[in-house]
């Protein structure tokens, strides 16, 4: 485990401040369905851009009069595809954040971005619209595996709209997915090493997940999806994947992403530090705390119900749901322990009223699967292979 980037300990009146606000804008789009993805994307023949603009300033809005006198540390535009977003559209979401809220000059303002030649043309107009960061869903370095990931771009068209993303922005990130089928150690090492060749400081490297209502997942049940790892291929390339970063300075600072010290992104910082969270967009989740209670927003996931509501009320999410003290305690612990800074037990403590099971700590750490060390609990490389089964531990 490399030495975390510890987060300050500050002294604060609510629990979210420990990690911060952000704004999450869901573009719920794109141009096909890729056959692993089950996020909440759309494909749409026709989309009005400017009834979706209207719409996600007026939610905006309604988010701001509930969340009056705060600082925001991040804006994130994610998908669905928002690099097909109108620059205008993100533009306008920028400005009339930085007129609802505070916000500094060190705010990190993210766009998703599928790296077709299309969308590269958009970068330098998303770059004066003011976004600042660009996370690129690259997701593979040779065709064939493009290809069976159902993606439509290529490796080169993929390496040259990154170097557009270079030239227009200080902060490039990008996405790729590894343990594919018929992949190699081998072959991995190749990919990623190339990958870290084009000098970049943040790198997203999932596990490919077979999710149910996908084409994969079908597949997959009837037998037809050949050659995916094994649990110990699976757990090689996972160790593969955290020394070949090391190696070039890049840290695992979260299980499945790789920073240099400094680059970290600090949106997903503030969902796994338990911070608090606007979600703006169909199916977008939220953490507000209001008058000092921790609440779950949630809004439809159909972009057509979504934009009816908010066309009819002016807002779609809503707030009703309150999130006891265990629950918050459970999903800071389920968050935080994701992190190689881990959990601030004395937080988890001050939320919950009570302390995790000196016992369970105990045994989790002779196994080798959790460290403890100034009142920190943090998973190790291994911890963090089976942390489902770490929490299950921990929190029964
Ligand atoms: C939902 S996508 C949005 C970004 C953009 N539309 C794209 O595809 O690049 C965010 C990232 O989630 C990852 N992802 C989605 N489904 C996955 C799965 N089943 N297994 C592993 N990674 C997945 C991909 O790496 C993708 O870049
Ligand atoms: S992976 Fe990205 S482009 Fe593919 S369907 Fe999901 S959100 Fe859309």
């Amino acid at each position: 485990m490399h030495s975390p980037n510890l987060q300050p300990r500050v002294y604060v009146i609510e629990d979210w401040q420990n990690g911060g606000f952000g704004i999450y804008i869901h573009w719920p789009f794109c141009l096909s369905k890729c056959p692993y993805c089950d996020f909440n994307s759309h494909v749409r023949g026709n989309v009005d851009h400017t009834e979706w603009k209207h719409a996600l300033l007026s939610e905006l809005r309604h988010a701001a009069q509930l969340t009056p006198d705060r600082s925001v540390q991040s804006i994130f535009f994610g998908g669905g595809t928002p690099s097909l977003m109108a620059a205008d559209t993100v533009g306008s979401i920028i400005d009339e954040v930085a007129k609802l809220w505070r916000i500094g000059n060190d705010v990190e303002i993210t766009l998703e971005a599928n790296p077709t030649s299309v969308e590269a043309d958009k970068f330098l107009d998303f770059n004066k619209a003011g976004v600042n960061r660009i996370s690129m869903g690259i997701q593979a370095l040779n065709d064939i595996d493009l290809k069976r990931l159902g993606r439509l771009h290529t490796t080169k068209e993929a390496l040259q709209a990154f170097d557009i993303a270079k030239n227009n922005f200080s902060r490039v990130s990008f996405d790729l997915i590894y343990a594919r089928q018929d992949q190699t150690i081998e072959n991995w090492q190749h990919e990623l090493t190339q990958a870290l060749d084009l000098t970049v400081d943040h790198l997203s490297l999932y596990q490919l997940t077979i999710e149910e209502n996908t084409r994969f997942g079908a597949l997959y049940k009837r037998g037809n999806l050949g050659g995916l790892p094994n649990d110990n291929l699976a757990a090689d390339l996972y160790l593969a994947t955290d020394e070949i970063c090391a190696n070039a300075g890049l840290d695992c600072y979260e299980i499945s992403n790789y920073a240099r010290k400094g680059s970290e992104s600090k949106h997903n910082l503030v969902y796994w530090r338990y911070g608090d969270y606007i979600g703006i967009g169909p199916g977008a989740h939220g953490r507000i705390t209001l008058d000092g209670v921790k609440h779950a927003t949630i809004t439809p996931m159909s972009p057509e119900t979504w934009l009816k509501q908010v066309q009819t009320n002016g807002f779609a999410f809503k707030t009703s749901e309150t999130i006891s003290k265990s629950d918050q305690g459970e999903e800071y612990l389920m968050m935080s322990l994701r992190l190689a800074e881990g959990t601030d037990l004395e937080r988890f403590q001050t939320l919950t009223g009570h302390t995790l099971d000196a016992d369970k700590i105990k045994m989790l750490t002779d196994e080798g699967l959790v460290s403890c060390e100034n009142n920190r609990l943090v998973a190790s490389p291994s911890g963090r292979m089976v942390l489902n089964a770490v929490l299950k531990e921990l929190l029964i």
